[in-house]
């Protein structure tokens, strides 16, 4: 592997070859992007490029051209569409979930709630997701389809995220419920339309569409260790924010079940209000320094683990490898 080969890329693609060719399909997918962010008014236009332009890793469109790498038709016009729809989903759904979690940072930005207002980001957010059905539609109606029903789960897995666990059930079973809904399901459906639109076999969209569903809740485990872990440099959002809303996220499910009588202090925090910055502070930094924090990465290791398994549908050769190292650098990127 040269010094560069996967620069530019959110994952390391070991083969140079298919490095250049992911990166070249990532300029005409970034292109087409900035073409779908246009309204009638400036301000529209501005408004919805606003996170598009602060940044973001695209993983998601990456993802649709590395799956699409497994089938004969990875050059297809209808891959690049692809890419743009799960993207545009993507960022509609950070629009709305920014005001939510009454964020005020986003990919080193303003979120568009701090920038304007709670009205322009939801609307925004609407104004996106529209786009992305637009674009849908020109990939007929069976993608529409799994477009809806990808948005149903991501929207269920953002309703269920504020309210508390049915009387009985076990709240880690439905925080990883959530999880999947709100982010497993757009990264497998990104997964299965590369599969799908590179026109691979059908055993081969499952396979992948398993394996995106697996990084995918893995991708939001390791997002929410990075919530705890992380600071704004490397997030690009504001660290501990999940504790300040209140949203019980792997490592605080799992420090919840200690007995240790040294942890007292941190469970009666966690059990109160930390909207307020010193009470905030120090229970993020016990959080930090709690052995759930190492549990949850090892969590996230074994989930990437299984991921990788699914991949055995695939013959060997450097798009299996890099849709390996595709699951390790999720697992990872929290330790
Ligand atoms: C953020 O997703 C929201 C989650 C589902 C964790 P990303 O981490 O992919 O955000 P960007 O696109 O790189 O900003
Ligand atoms: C984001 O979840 C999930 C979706 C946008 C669907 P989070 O609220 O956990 O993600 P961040 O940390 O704000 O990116
Ligand atoms: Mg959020
Ligand atoms: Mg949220």
């Amino acid at each position: 592997m040269t010094q560069d080969s996967s620069a530019g890329l959110a994952l390391p693609v070991l083969d140079d070859a298919l490095a250049a060719r992911l990166r070249a399909r990532m300029l005409v997918v970034e292109e087409a992007l900035a073409g779908h962010v246009h309204g009638q008014t400036p301000f529209v236009t501005e408004a919805a490029s606003h996170l598009m332009s602060a940044g973001g890793k695209r993983f998601r469109p990456l993802l649709v051209l590395l799956a699409a790498e497994a089938g004969p038709d990875a050059d297809s016009d209808e891959v690049v569409t692809a890419a743009c729809v799960v993207e545009l989903t993507h960022l509609a759904s950070l629009y709305h979930d920014d005001v939510m979690d009454e964020a005020d940072l986003r990919r080193g930005a303003a979120s568009a709630n701090a920038r304007w207002d709670n009205h322009v980001a939801i609307l925004v957010g609407d104004f996106l997701f529209s786009k992305s059905s637009e674009l849908t539609a020109d990939l007929g109606a069976d993608a529409v389809r799994i477009q809806a029903q990808t948005f149903t789960r991501l929207v269920e897995g953002q309703i269920l995220e504020t309210v508390a666990p049915e009387p009985g059930a076990d709240p880690l079973e439905h925080y990883l419920k959530v999880v999947a809904g709100k982010t497993g399901s757009l990264i497998a459906t990104s997964a299965r339309y590369g599969a799908r639109f590179g026109g691979a076999s059908a055993d081969i969209e499952a396979a992948l569409t398993a394996y995106g569903e697996i990084v995918g809740s893995a991708f939001q485990l390791s997002d929410d260790i990075l919530d705890v872990a992380s600071d704004f440099e490397e997030s690009g959002k504001t660290p501990g924010t999940d504790l300040r809303e209140g949203v019980p996220t792997l490592p605080v499910l799992l420090a919840r079940r200690s007995t240790d009588p040294a942890d007292e202090r941190l469970l009666s925090l966690l059990a109160g209000d930390l909207s307020g910055d010193e009470l905030h502070a120090e229970a993020l930094d016990l959080l930090r320094k709690h052995p759930a924090m190492e549990e949850a990465r090892a969590y996230v290791v074994a989930r990437a683990q299984e991921a990788k398994a699914l991949l055995g549908a695939l013959p060997q050769g450097p798009v299996r490898e890099a849709l390996e190292a595709f699951a390790d650098v999720v697992a990872i990127r929290s330790t």
